[in-house]
């Protein structure tokens, strides 16, 4: 039988992971978090010290590039030619930079073929921004999460309070941040962030984690009721 695919887009901070790794283990599915990708690639460009603009210099690095996941004790582990790098994905360089590297052609590429391998075999959960556009348009269910800007500045605030990384941007900055990763993800010329016609729209904004979480059950349940 065709393996499910469960799709989960929306734009940065909106709760995609957190939702989709909680279903994920629920369904009994893996879990596959592309941003997770795109973050290795911007490291190993940086770490090589390639300027990210230098798209011709990416575009020869990025293909030979080996990003796994593994299960890790109480979070995924995400691994860069066999180095750990799942604290490193998160720092702020990468940040900084990642939409610039997310945005070259070679890198949507090579990227989306990589998510399309993972999800032949087995049944997941991916969460991303053209996952239900671009990389799974056949996807069985698609879930486009938002939540205002505000909501997403502070749930990440709060989340990098618990991580105790050390904040530098306040929280007006991070509002800001946000708001100009959203508008370059949804504004570059290949696969840009964008609801696909057939993705339910599931507003997260003053709903709790166990909400969200159970609205999209309940839709995956319908969804897949009806195949
Ligand atoms: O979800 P995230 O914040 O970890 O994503 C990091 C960046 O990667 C984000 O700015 C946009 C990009 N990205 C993308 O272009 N396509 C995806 N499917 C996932 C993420």
């Amino acid at each position: 039988m065709k393996p499910i695919q469960i799709a989960i887009d929306g734009p940065a901070s909106a709760g995609k992971s957190t939702i989709a790794k909680i279903i994920a283990q629920d369904l009994g599915y893996v879990y596959v978090d592309t941003g997770a990708m795109y973050r290795a690639a911007t490291l190993a460009v940086l770490k090589a010290q390639i300027d990210p603009q230098d798209e011709q210099a990416v575009s020869q690095l990025v293909p030979k590039l080996v990003v796994t996941f593994a299960p890790g004790e109480d979070q995924q582990e995400v691994f860069l030619d066999g180095q750990n790098v799942t604290a490193a994905i998160r720092s702020q360089a990468v940040v900084e930079h990642v939409s610039v590297v997310a945005a070259y052609q070679t890198v949507r590429q090579v990227m989306t073929a990589k998510q399309r391998e993972l999800a032949q075999s087995t049944n997941v959960v991916m969460d991303g921004r053209d996952i239900g556009t671009t990389v799974l348009p056949q996807a069985q269910v698609k879930i486009f999460l938002v939540a205002s800007v505000k909501e997403r500045a502070e749930r990440r605030y709060k989340e990098n309070q618990a991580k105790g990384i050390n904040q530098t941007e306040t929280l007006a900055e991070l509002e800001t941040a946000i708001k100009e990763r959203d508008y370059l993800d949804s504004h570059r010329a290949l696969s840009p962030l964008k609801q696909a016609q057939d993705a339910v729209k599931l507003d997260t904004t003053g709903l709790t984690i166990d909400q969200v979480v159970a609205k999209a059950k309940a839709l995956i349940a319908e969804k897949l009721s009806k195949r």
